[in-house]
């Protein structure tokens, strides 16, 4: 089986790097894919919104599954929807590798550890994402269950807002939880992430990084990509997190 057919974002270089498109431009979008695939992405990352979970609405799974056709690279998706369980037979459908929920989409731990193995059950990786608030200690229990945990140093909701440096403990104290496991998961950062903060991201733990506005906000993409993976890279080399 390919990398791509896997969706593992951890199986690819170092610190592997998935591009959100929510910060691209949305009347060209193929040709944000294709330019980001070109430029050395590791995934795509599909923001998800219900309009409810949080206030914008974004892609469906026809958007997941048009993507799926212009690209090899693994979908990852981020569902900030409610009732995720819903989206999660359609998104493997229309081609999704990695589906990420969130936590406080599934506040009772019994409903999170199910939508998580509806997840794996139809071949895909199971994350849960956190928002800033909500306490890493949440997923005491649960670690079995997960190949990602996706801690979010913004709010949900909007590409373009500053990383919250505040919340670097809390990749931490969860790198070092999930360098416990028998199968580590992957310790994924999303929000504000740039050639400034994806050093520190990587140095408290983090094994995967989502970028949007640092990346297609520039002229040139594909040289911001490189900047942000070449900070990935040095913050990784300088980690003092045991395992990560
Ligand atoms: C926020 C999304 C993020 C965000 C990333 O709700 O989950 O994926 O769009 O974009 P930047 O890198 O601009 O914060
Ligand atoms: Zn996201």
């Amino acid at each position: 089986m390919s990398y791509s057919d896997t969706g593992d974002v951890s199986a690819s270089p170092p610190i592997p790097i998935g591009l959100s498109l929510l910060a691209a431009d949305w009347a060209a979008l193929g040709n944000a894919v294709d330019v980001v695939t070109a430029g050395g992405a590791d995934a795509i990352h599909i923001d998800v919104m219900d309009g409810h979970f949080v206030p914008e609405l974004t892609f469906g799974r026809q958007m997941v599954a048009a993507i799926r056709a212009r690209t090899p690279l693994p979908l990852d998706v981020h569902l900030m929807v409610l009732n995720p369980d819903r989206h999660i037979e359609p998104m493997i459908e229309a081609g999704a590798g990695l589906i990420t929920v969130h936590l406080e989409a599934s506040p009772e731990p019994d409903a999170l550890r199910r939508v998580l193995g509806m997840i794996r059950a139809g071949g895909a990786r199971a994350g849960v994402a956190l928002r800033p608030l909500t306490p890493a200690q949440l997923l005491t229990g649960l670690w079995d269950a997960l190949d990602m945990v996706l801690v979010m140093t913004v709010e949900p909701g909007y590409s373009g807002q500053p990383f919250r440096a505040e919340l670097l403990p809390k990749v931490r104290e969860l790198a070092q939880q999930a360098a416990l496991q028998p199968m580590p998961p992957v310790i994924g950062v999303d929000g504000g992430i740039d050639r400034h903060t994806a050093a520190p991201a990587t140095a408290a733990g983090a094994t995967y990084l989502v970028a949007g506005t640092s990346v297609f906000g520039t002229a040139d993409p594909a040289a911001a990509l490189a900047a942000v993976r070449a900070a990935a890279e040095r913050g990784a080399a300088a980690t003092t997190t045991p395992g990560a």
